[in-house]
Formats: structure tokens, sequence, C-alpha cells
């Protein structure tokens, strides 16, 4: 039968996590329109219809909710308080009239003005999605779960989950406390949390190249057990070859150029050992689901997003192959999927 109110409690989480987000996404959009009127995007691609769109976030909350049931984790517990996420959903508001500003200016470059920015490559001191300070700044850090979650109707969470699922498979039949993973641009550490309340005798590390986002990470993994945070680059990560058992990454891929997609993937192949896994959840890319490339086409329209186009066209299976990652499984996600490879 299974843990029904676990199953319970996680689609009833997720149903209002969507009913507040999807209202914030709209409050946002209408905002938007308002500071910052501009014609509307038409792609040439198809675009799903809102119907379509609908079934998919159904069909992800409930894939979520019967993971729960059947035990591969339990159910979602919130981090933070009511009061802090209502003044960070206050602060992007306020934060609104700088970013479309931005915008309509095309000015990607508020990061490169930041302290942190020379210690950084090019491609990242940025403003990816327009973002104050792109990922240097703490506002940047403090404001990204509540727009990545406005932004995908509250399914953000959910859609990072899908990735529990190789992982628990991967872990049938051994011992979690002899097991390390690493998540790779780990950002604010919601994954890692995630995997920290499925498995809290497994040893975890998080990289990423920014300090205020690892600042993040660390609060919202209180109390639970900490992971290492390690603030570095995922082309050369401080780590031995052979070290890790899982490798996830989570939405990282679309935001590297083409050449350091491939050195991380490198990295990835080098620090994991013979027989680890590898779970990568990014963005749909094109043809992925043909009826849905107008979407693919209009993101990095709306957001700045630099290496988009070229990540929704790049040949994944190929750069992972080429690194010594063996397919093992690859499923769609609402707008994402998660594809599972091993080491040769
Ligand atoms: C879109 S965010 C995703 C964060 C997180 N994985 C999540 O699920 O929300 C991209 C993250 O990649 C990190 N990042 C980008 N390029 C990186 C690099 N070369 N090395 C390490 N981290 C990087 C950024 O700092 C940011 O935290």
């Amino acid at each position: 039968m299974g843990d029904t109110l676990g199953m319970a409690t996680q689609l009833a989480g997720n149903a209002v996590r969507f009913g507040w987000y999807s209202g914030l996404n709209w409050l946002l959009s209408r905002e938007s329109r308002r500071l910052a009127p501009r014609p509307r995007y038409v792609p040439q691609g198809p675009v799903p219809s809102e119907a379509e769109l609908m079934a998919d976030l159904r069909a992800l909350f409930l894939a979520d909710a019967a993971a729960v049931r059947d035990g591969l984790y339990p159910p979602e517990e919130p981090a933070g308080s009511l009061v802090r996420h209502l003044s960070d959903v206050r602060a992007m508001f306020a934060d609104l009239p700088a970013t479309l500003e931005r915008r309509q200016s095309e000015d990607t470059l508020s990061a490169v003005l930041h302290a942190g920015a020379t210690d950084v490559p090019d491609y990242y001191a940025q403003d990816f999605h327009f973002q104050t300070g792109g990922y240097l700044s703490s506002e940047s850090a403090r404001l990204y779960d509540v727009q990545v979650e406005t932004l995908f109707y509250g399914a953000a969470s959910a859609m990072r989950r899908a990735g529990l699922k190789p992982i628990a498979a991967f872990l049938r039949g051994r011992d979690q406390r002899a097991c390390a993973l690493l998540d790779v641009a780990c950002g604010t550490g919601r994954f890692l949390r995630d995997i920290r309340l499925a498995y809290p005798g497994m040893a975890l590390t998080g990289l990423d190249l920014s300090q205020a986002y690892l600042d993040e990470a660390q609060r919202h993994l209180k109390p639970l057990r900490p992971a290492t945070l390690l603030n570095a680059n995922a082309e050369a990560m401080p780590l031995p070859d052979e070290s890790q058992d899982i490798v996830p990454s989570v939405f990282l891929f679309h935001e590297l150029p083409g050449a350091v997609r491939r050195h991380v993937t490198a990295e990835i192949a080098r620090v994991l050992k013979p027989g680890g896994l590898f779970v990568f959840i990014d963005s749909l890319q094109m043809r992925d689901r043909p009826r849905w490339d107008g979407l693919i086409e209009a993101f990095p329209v709306r957001f700045h997003e630099p290496y988009f186009a070229h990540y929704a066209t790049d040949d994944l299976e190929t750069i992972f192959a080429e690194a010594g990652l063996e397919a093992e499984d690859t499923s769609l996600a609402f707008l994402s999927k998660v594809m599972a490879r091993r080491k040769a």
C-alpha cells in the first residue's frame, strides 16, 4: 500500500505551491507589462497549449507524490520561515524595475562591477536572467529560489526531485554511509537538501562558483547534517579522481558555453568512480518535444541566457558518451529532462 499519507502530503504541498507561485507569476508578468511594455515575441516553432502545459505539470506532481508513496524519498520539508519567504517575495518585486531597465537597455554587466568578478571566468560574470549582480551578489542569491519557482509555477523543486529516482535505484542494496555524492553547481542547495532528507548518512558535497549562493545553501541545509561546500569552478574541481559514487548536476549545462560544457563533463567523469552514477537535469532541448520547440526558442529572448540557444541543439548524448558516461536512462519531466549515465 505504501506511504499514502506521505503521498497526500506531497500532493497537497505541490498544489499549494502551484497556486501561490502561479499567482506570483501572473502578478509579475502584469507588473512587467505595466512598467516596460514591449511587443510579445512570437516564436516560429509551435508552442504547447496551456492545457498541455498543465497536463505535464500535473503528471510531474503525481510522479513526485507516487515516489513518496513508494518510499523512494520522504515528503518535502519546507526550508525557512514564512516571514522570510514573504520578505523574499517583496524583494523580488522591489528588484523588478532595475531588472526590466537592464532588459530594455540590454545591459547584462552589473555582475562585472561586482568585487568577485575578477576571480571568475568572463562567461560567468554576467547577469544571467538579468539578475542584479548575476550570480555574484548576496541579493541575487536571496532572490534566486523565489524567482525560479515563480518562473516554473512552483514546480522547480519537483523537477529537481525527479533526479532522486535514479539515485534511489543506484543506492538499492548499497550502504549510503559508504557512498559520496557531489552536486555540481549546487547553487542555493535546494537539491542537496532533498538529498540530505532522503539520505541522512551519505557524505554530501556541493560545489559552486558563487560563494553567495553557497552561503544560502548552508542556510537551507540547517538544521540537517551539513554538507561540505566548495567554492570552485566545475571545470577544475578540487577533488581526487574516482572519489564520488554519485554526481548530480541541475540546471547548469544551459548556462555554459559549448566548450566549457565539454570540460565540465570530463571533470564529472574524472571524479566519478568506475560504475558511478551521473544524474543530469536541465531544460528540454529542441526536438525533445517537437510541439514545444517554440518555447525553447522564446526562452533566451525573454531572459538573458547567452548560451541557451547553443545548448538547445547541442548533442548531449555524444558529449556524455565521449567522456565515458554510458546511457542508462532518459526521461522528460515538465519543461526539463533527466538523464542518468554510468561511468564505464
Ligand atoms: C541556474 S543555477 C542552478 C543552481 C542549482 N543547481 C539549482 O538547481 O537551482 C546555475 C548555477 O551554476 C553555477 N555555475 C555556473 N557556472 C559554473 C562553473 N563554471 N563552476 C561552478 N558553478 C557554476 C552558478 O553559480 C549557479 O549557482
